[in-house]
């Protein structure tokens, strides 16, 4: 695919984002369902036009990635949360990436260290600049609000059907950093928390993604293999599934075939905020997307 039909596309995934954001977001409330969010989410990118990049990510409070509804699932939506979505839409694999997050308390600082750090990173985007003054922008406005960032989880490029490709764009002031490139595609998200700044794995995994395709003699194995060739190498849910046994789906990913995402929470369980948005690299600055 030509460049600049990588960037159209970029930039129509985006416009479909930017429109279900404002959508959804009145319907986050309290006593609302997490799963009824969800589905609008991904239905509402698909009625636009494109496809869910990845199952609508729905992170409360502690949880700062990863976390997605279950089939079924009766969870809602609590006074006082802090909810980040992050969503994603792609036009033949050409990914947008984006997220916000809504306070049901009153966090408004917390939420705001986060975007306002997003602002101070974009300012800081052009081809030859290097990534490591954006993560230096990031922590810098982080930390001067009250809160750390989270210093694993990280801004990353954008590939066909590749939600997570070079480079890293790191929450915080590196030794050493890449330069970014003309025409590249970016997500830049920043996470601030009122906890220690780093993210663990509590337990729980919704979200898979192939990782390699190889010959499986179980029916089980090979049917769920068959229901996730559309997505190629995108992630999905499990509720995406007609059916998708948890026995299954860790062998699969013990034989190296599924990778899994398991929900990272803060460690301290801290709260959470987040804000993302894509960009394209340009001469003198960016182009944001979404
Ligand atoms: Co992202």
């Amino acid at each position: 695919m030509e460049i600049e039909e990588v960037h159209e596309k970029t930039i129509k995934a985006g416009e479909v984002l930017k429109q279900v954001k404002e959508e959804v977001r009145p319907f986050v409330k309290p006593e609302v369902k997490l799963l009824e969010i969800a589905e609008f989410v991904e239905n509402r990118i698909r009625e636009l036009g494109a496809e869910p990049a990845f199952p609508c990510n729905i992170s409360i409070n502690s949880d700062a990635a990863h976390f997605t509804p279950k089939k079924n699932d009766d969870r809602v939506f609590k006074e006082g949360d802090v909810v980040k979505l992050d969503i994603g839409a792609h036009i033949d694999g050409i990914i947008a990436d984006t997220a916000i997050t809504i306070d049901l308390g009153d966090n408004t600082d917390l939420v705001m260290a986060a975007e306002k750090a997003l602002e101070k990173a974009i300012e800081e985007v052009y081809a030859g600049a290097d990534t490591s003054v954006i993560g230096e922008a990031i922590e810098k406005e982080i930390r001067e609000m009250g809160f750390k960032p989270i210093i694993n989880l990280t801004g990353h490029g954008l590939l066909p059907y590749i939600t997570h490709a070079p480079p890293t764009i790191f929450n915080y002031k590196t030794n050493r950093g890449v330069k970014l490139e003309e025409g590249m595609v970016i997500a830049i998200e920043p996470f601030a928390t009122t906890g220690a700044g780093k993210v663990g794995e509590r337990g729980e995994t919704e979200i898979y993604s192939l990782l390699t395709k190889r010959p499986v003699r179980m029916k089980q194995e090979r049917e769920i293999l068959k229901e996730i060739e559309p997505f190629k190498t995108l992630p999905f849910a499990k509720r995406w599934l007609k059916k998708a046994p948890n026995i299954i789906m860790n062998k699969l990913v013990r034989e190296g075939i599924l990778r899994d995402y398991p929900v990272l929470a803060e460690i301290e369980r801290g709260l959470v905020s987040q804000a993302e948005h894509t960009l394209i690299v340009e001469d003198n600055g960016a182009k944001v997307v979404t």
